[in-house]
């Protein structure tokens, strides 16, 4: 089941975090998000944490959209390629009023998290040169669901 994280899940999130990137957030981070009214953070969870998404997401009065950034979005190491990631990510746009843009970077070499935006409609619209370190270039990369740019 997919619901909102509390205080309690840091923990189990961090040892995910750790498990993964090789410049985990800590639990500063976590607990910032956590408290920022501009953040969702959703946990999957299914004995126990597996998985967690977090994102901005903006009201823009000019364009009248939602305006998402995905922070971070994870799965535990033995939990991967099962659906769980997806579930995450269909979660956030389904319950997402539309209009809404999305945007968000990815290393370049992180194909499984490539294929998977990009199945769900995102493009790469940019390059971010050494963003995640020296020789570790980013896409950025988005979703433009129905806003008008125009407008602005
Ligand atoms: C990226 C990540 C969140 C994807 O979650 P997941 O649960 O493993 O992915 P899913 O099982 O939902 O797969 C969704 C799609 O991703 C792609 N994908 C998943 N695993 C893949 C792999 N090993 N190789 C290539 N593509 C893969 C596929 O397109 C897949 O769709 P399909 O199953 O219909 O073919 C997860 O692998 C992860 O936590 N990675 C480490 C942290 C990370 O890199 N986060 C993203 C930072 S931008």
């Amino acid at each position: 089941m997919i619901r909102h994280a509390v205080r309690e899940d840091l923990e189990e999130i961090l040892n995910i975090e750790r498990e993964l990137y090789d410049n985990p957030w800590g639990y500063e981070n976590f607990l910032h998000e956590l408290e920022n009214r501009f953040t969702k953070f959703y946990v999957y969870e299914e004995d126990g944490i597996k998985g967690y998404l977090i994102y901005w997401d903006i009201y823009n009065n000019a364009t009248g959209a939602n305006e998402l950034e995905v922070l971070n979005i994870a799965v535990k190491k033995d939990f991967q390629s099962k659906g769980i990631g997806r579930k995450l990510m269909t979660h956030m746009l389904k319950n997402t009023p539309k209009p809404f843009v999305c945007f968000l970077d990815v290393r370049v070499d992180n194909l499984p998290a490539i294929n998977l935006y990009k199945s769900l409609g995102f493009t790469i619209t940019g390059k971010r040169k050494n963003f995640y370190g020296t020789n570790k270039d980013a896409y950025t990369m988005k979703l433009n669901y129905e806003v008008e740019y125009a407008k602005v």
